[in-house]
């Protein structure tokens, strides 16, 4: 299978910047624009305009809350993510609001609404990072999150920071080639 990070087609700047960085500076993220990363979700299309995605943003000040999303992390993103001054929950309303059906499209919707977010942190010059290595149960239960919801990511987010300043193993990471497949290998029929 053929891959390169090469764009192939012009695309807008925001989406070619846009990457899953591991730097961050210990500046801290003005709180209008983490209103500003919400509000580009919230613009996200969704089935039956049902906005199943739910957010809990923990910032590092609030000091009980960070360490509960931070404790919940893998070991391996805890060693980079400990610089970043925010951390965000990502939820998913498994059921339709007006008739408690399930809603089959939750997790999509909310993966919709998390990309418009991390496309507006490209804008911002700001650095998001989306995660699925953490502990279910562990968040879940540290954040009394109730069974209707599903946590879908945790996202952090802050300013890029020195990649220098990584541990080296994650320097290589940060500085080799991005990685895509090629087009034609994604398009089933044009
Ligand atoms: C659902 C999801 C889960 C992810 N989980 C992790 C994770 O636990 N740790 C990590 O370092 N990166 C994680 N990533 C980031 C991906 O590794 C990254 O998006 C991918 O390698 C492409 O790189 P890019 O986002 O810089 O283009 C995750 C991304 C998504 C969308």
């Amino acid at each position: 299978m053929e891959k390169t990070a090469v764009i192939e087609h012009e695309i807008i700047n925001e989406i070619k910047i846009r990457k899953s960085g591991r730097a961050y500076s210990e500046r801290l993220v003005e709180p209008e624009k983490i209103h500003q990363l919400l509000e580009a979700a919230r613009w996200a299309p969704s089935s039956m305009n049902e906005q199943p995605w739910r957010y809990i943003v923990a910032k590092k000040d609030d000091t009980v809350l960070y360490n509960k999303v931070f404790g919940s992390l893998a070991e391996s993103n805890q060693s980079w993510v400990k610089n970043a001054p925010v951390l965000i929950v990502s939820l998913a309303r498994r059921t339709f609001i007006r008739n408690g059906v399930a809603n089959r499209h939750a997790l999509y919707d909310t993966g919709a609404a998390n990309s418009l977010l991390t496309i507006q942190t490209s804008a911002l010059g700001l650095n998001a990072h989306q995660m699925g290595g953490f502990d279910y149960e562990k968040l879940k239960s540290a954040l009394a999150i109730s069974d209707d919801m599903e946590i879908a990511v945790v996202i952090s987010i802050g300013y890029p920071g020195e990649i220098d300043k990584l541990p080296e193993a994650l320097q290589k990471r940060e500085l080799a080639p991005r990685e895509r497949y090629i087009q034609s290998e994604l398009i089933v029929h044009l």
